[in-house]
């Protein structure tokens, strides 16, 4: 007997290994609707960065130390003298960025297809949680540098939550671990980043799977009138599906190292409480509601900006439920495609005046002042 049916035979006389098999050879092979292509890789596009989040994540936590005294020095250590620290550090940075960006372009790609309709309301819902799972990331792993850009924005960032109604200073306080930012902040988030978010994220992962799996990938047929997938004209998920999300696997660690050698992110100066820098703005993730929020001033202007800011990420919780409609196909439902875009184009563009504000930029020769809330001023 050979080795591989010795191992086989040791399994079987312990294990039901052929209800095993069965089941990892359906999933393995499933047939997906003929439509399935390209635009279908975003989501395991955000699984793998996910997946390499974690481990670049675990290579840093060896070295970083949580605390205001020696985390600077920690990152500081890690890029210059660790082999191949920097490279982890950069592919971690730029990972989260990338991560955003996938995430977002799933989430675009199941919106305009109708994918979120009738049976998966709910693998919309989780992939929503795991949207707002995504930037919280973003928010709890920038300050763990303790770099003075981490700490001020952050310090700006906790206090839009003390305008939050009713429970704002107790929410602020809560954040910080205090008054301000400190050490106890830097533990919150430490804490966030690496245990509790990780956790979060991996459970509703497996919960999004598990559903996507259980309704198949939609097709664009009415809510109702969707057809078994048939057997001659599916797409077999291995090897066809997989081929093209390998193909994705490789330019995406392509793209992180390039973008790791070509931009690296810096470390910039260790936070210091007692100087602000001149203009602080958070990642460029947070700049729409940023920006927005600027629109809103005084006391019951604050509560309103972030009742505003609030409303885009409630509709998308609740979107399936919302759009009622039995159309999927993009062309069948005007409206629903209007609002995806108008939300798109608004982030665009509040995003783009978040950047640009307070700053001089030229076009085309001319010079352009922005002010606070993004208004262009003619430089003479
Ligand atoms: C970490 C984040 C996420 C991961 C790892 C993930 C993973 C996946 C994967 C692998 C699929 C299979 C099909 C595809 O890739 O297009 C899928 C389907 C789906 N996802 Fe996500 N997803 C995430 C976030 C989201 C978000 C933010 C939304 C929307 C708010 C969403 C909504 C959906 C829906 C509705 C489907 C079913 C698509 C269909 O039936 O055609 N997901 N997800």
């Amino acid at each position: 007997m050979g080795l591989s049916s010795r191992i086989r035979a040791f399994f079987d006389a312990r294990f039901d290994t052929a209800t095993a098999e069965r089941f990892i050879d359906g999933q393995l092979h499933k047939r997906l609707p003929p439509h399935t292509g390209w635009l279908h890789v975003f989501g395991s596009l955000s699984l793998l960065l996910f997946v390499s989040q974690v481990i670049t994540g675990i290579l840093l936590l060896i070295y970083y130390r949580p605390t205001p005294e020696e985390a600077y020095e920690s990152i500081k250590y890690i890029t210059a003298d660790i082999h191949f620290g920097w490279l982890f550090r950069q592919v971690h940075a730029w990972g989260a960025s990338l991560m955003i960006v996938a995430v977002t372009l799933h989430m675009m790609r199941t919106f305009f297809m109708g994918s979120y309709k009738k049976p998966r309301e709910f693998t919309w819902v989780t992939g929503a949680l795991l949207f707002l799972i995504t930037i919280t990331f973003g928010f709890t792993g920038y300050l763990l540098p303790w770099n003075q850009i981490a700490f001020w924005a952050t310090t700006v960032g906790t206090e839009s939550a003390n305008k939050v109604p009713l429970i704002g200073p107790w929410l602020q306080y809560f954040l910080r671990g205090g008054d301000t930012v400190t050490g106890e902040t830097l533990s919150r988030f430490f804490v966030a980043h690496v245990i509790i978010l990780p956790w979060i994220m991996a459970g509703l992962v497996a919960v999004h799977l598990v559903l996507m799996r259980l309704n198949n990938l939609a097709t664009l047929e009415r809510v109702g009138q969707e057809k078994p997938v048939p057997p001659q004209r599916g797409i077999p998920f291995f090897p066809v599906h997989v081929a093209k999300e390998g193909v994705v696997a490789v330019l995406l660690f392509a793209v992180l190292v390039t973008l790791s050698v070509v931009a690296p992110w810096e470390i910039g100066e260790p936070a210091d409480p007692l100087s602000t820098p001149a203009h602080i703005k958070p990642e460029w993730y947070f700049l729409p509601s940023y920006q927005l929020l600027k629109y809103f001033e005084g006391p019951y202007g604050a509560v309103v900006g972030i009742f505003a800011c609030s409303v885009p990420f409630v509709l998308l919780l609740i979107w399936p439920f919302a759009d009622r409609g039995k159309e999927r196909h993009p062309r069948k439902r005007p409206a629903a495609v209007t609002v995806g875009l108008i939300g798109l184009l608004a982030a665009l563009v509040l995003g783009y005046l978040g950047h640009v504000s307070e700053t001089e930029q030229s076009y085309f020769g001319k010079r352009v002042h922005f002010d606070l809330l993004g208004r262009p001023h003619l430089v003479e």
